[in-house]
């Protein structure tokens, strides 16, 4: 075999073998095998003594380009399974890593439920600001300046005379002041009172209000849309008791109890063995309310209730701390996803 097919024979055994390298050692290997001094291209370099003036020439060029060439297609080798290394090589066979994705929040998730049911029931949503005027908060619900009930909602005051709203109840008085009957709404939102942070009590959480002011809407008006919001919500063989209570923009109002879904009203520890959980207020509007609006209390009625989203989140899921809803204790909040 003349030197020339030696060269072209020795480029094409070295392009195979990079081909079929699988590592870096084994590039580095062929980087030593086809271009280090005892390579078979030195040794062809070496027998050019041998050879015509012309022949020299030739082969001479040859085996440099093929040189060369080698060393361009190694030193991409390295780099291909350097960089495979850096960023560890693509397995397509490994199993995947499971991503976790968020979910809803526990008590948005309560709160949309609670929507739902109402909507379904032909109520429309309103939303209303958090910092909200004395005016919608108090005075438009009929709570007078200086008046005692004031005391029942310890509030958070902020610049400018304005609050964080104690309640969603003045979403009420702003839809009745900018529209007028037939209103059949839900109010959802966040709400702020300034009290001590306890398993019961937060400076934070939520309620749902919902009111109808119609012609002729009565007390069992009322009742019909709570038994049927309760069934929904907690199961349907439980009973309701409206226990006779106070809030001043309602009159007569109410709270409602239903009978423990747990041990259907024998007493266990959620209902601390009195069979009945406390779950919600409600009433007729109050007179003044409809009137503060410019509506004819005359002419239409109104009834309004109100519930503590967190409260009945902790009474269906039985969690007896209402703080681990606002901490990040993710082993909380994951069983809920
Ligand atoms: N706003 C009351 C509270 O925060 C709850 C409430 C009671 C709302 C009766 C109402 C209602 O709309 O009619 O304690």
């Amino acid at each position: 075999m003349s030197l020339l097919d030696e060269v072209d024979r020795l480029e094409s055994e070295a392009l195979e073998r990079i081909g079929m390298a699988d590592s870096l050692e084994a590039v580095k290997e062929l980087q030593i095998r086809y271009l280090g001094r005892k390579s078979p291209l030195v040794a062809v370099l070496r027998q050019l003594g041998t050879l015509s003036d012309d022949e020299k020439k030739l082969v001479g060029a040859r085996a440099n380009q093929v040189r060369t060439s080698l060393e361009a297609k190694l030193e991409e080798a390295v780099g291909r399974f350097s960089e495979g290394e850096k960023q560890g090589a693509f397995d397509p066979t490994l199993p995947g890593t499971v991503q976790h994705v968020g979910t809803v929040h526990i008590i948005n998730q309560v709160m949309q439920e609670i929507c739902d049911t109402f909507y379904g029931m032909g109520f429309q949503i309103a939303l209303g600001p958090h910092v909200e005027t004395d005016h919608f908060n108090f005075e438009a619900l009929n709570f007078p300046p200086d008046h005692p009930a004031r005391d029942m909602q310890d509030t958070f005051f902020v610049e400018g005379g304005r609050l964080l709203r104690t309640h969603t109840t003045p979403v009420q008085a702003r839809v009745l002041a900018s529209s007028g009957p037939p209103i059949k709404i839900v109010t959802p939102g966040r709400t702020f009172r300034n009290e001590a942070i306890s398993t019961r009590s937060h400076v934070s959480f939520h309620q749902v209000d919902g009111f109808l002011v119609d012609e002729n809407v009565t007390m069992s008006d009322l009742k019909g849309v709570l038994v049927a919001f309760c069934h929904a919500f907690f199961g349907e063989d439980l009973k309701l008791k409206f226990r006779p209570s106070f809030f001043p923009f309602t009159e007569p109002s109410a709270e409602v109890d239903i009978s423990c879904f747990l041990c259907k009203g024998k007493g266990c520890q959620l209902c601390k063995y009195s069979g009945w959980l406390e779950i919600l207020g409600c009433g007729m509007i109050h007179p003044a309310v409809l009137e503060a609006a410019q509506i004819d209390s005359e002419k239409y009625t109104g009834y309004a209730f109100g519930i503590g989203v967190e409260r009945v989140a902790m009474q269906r899921y039985k969690i007896n701390d209402i703080r681990l809803f606002f901490n990040d204790n993710v082993r909380f909040l994951r069983q809920f996803c």
